[in-house]
C-alpha cells in the first residue's frame, strides 16, 4: 500500500449546521495527516469547473448551486491508501445506504447534502487537489 493524498470538502451543508469541527476530529481520530486546509466560498463557476466531470447530468445544476451556496472547508488529507480509507470514513454518496458509523450515515440528509466529499482515485485526486492548491501550499 501507498502513502496517498486525497482532497476532502467539508460541504455547505455541514459548514452551516456547525459540523466542520465534529468532521475535522473524525480527520485526525482515523490518522489521516492534515497536509493543508482552507476555507473558501466557492462562485458557481469555480463549482462547475470541480465537479465539471457530472456536467449534462440531471444533479449538476442543483450540486454546483449548492457547492456555491455557502462556505467550505478543503483539505488534503495523507496516509496509507489516503483515497479509499477517506471514502470509507465518509460513506456512500446516499446517506440513506450509506454505512453505520460512516460521516455520511451519521450527519447526511439527503443525496445531494451529504456533508463531505472525496477523491475516487489518484487521477482525480491530482486535478482536485491541484484546483485548490499551489504546489507551495503542498510540501
Ligand atoms: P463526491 O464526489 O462529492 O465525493 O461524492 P460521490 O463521489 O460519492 O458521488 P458523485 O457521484 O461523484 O456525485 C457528486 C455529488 O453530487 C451529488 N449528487 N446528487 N441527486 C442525485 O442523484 C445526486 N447524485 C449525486 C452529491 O452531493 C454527490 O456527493
Ligand atoms: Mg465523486
Amino acid at each position: 500500500m501507498a502513502v496517498e493524498r486525497t482532497l476532502a470538502i467539508i460541504k455547505p451543508d455541514a459548514m452551516a449546521r456547525g459540523l466542520a469541527d465534529k468532521i475535522l476530529a473524525r480527520v485526525r481520530q482515523e490518522g489521516f495527516k492534515v497536509v493543508a486546509q482552507k476555507t473558501a466560498a466557492l462562485s458557481k463557476k469555480q463549482a462547475e469547473g470541480f465537479y465539471a466531470v457530472h456536467r449534462g447530468k440531471p444533479f449538476f445544476e442543483p450540486l454546483t448551486d449548492f457547492m456555491s451556496s455557502g462556505k467550505v472547508v478543503v483539505l488534503v488529507l495523507e496516509g496509507e491508501n489516503a483515497i479509499a480509507r477517506w471514502r470509507e470514513v465518509m460513506g456512500a454518496t446516499d446517506p440513506a445506504k450509506a454505512a453505520p458509523g460512516t460521516l455520511r450515515r451519521e450527519f447526511g440528509t439527503s443525496v445531494q447534502n451529504n456533508c463531505t466529499h472525496g477523491s475516487d482515485a489518484p487521477d482525480t485526486a491530482a486535478f482536485e487537489i491541484g484546483y485548490f492548491f499551489s504546489a507551495h501550499e503542498l510540501l
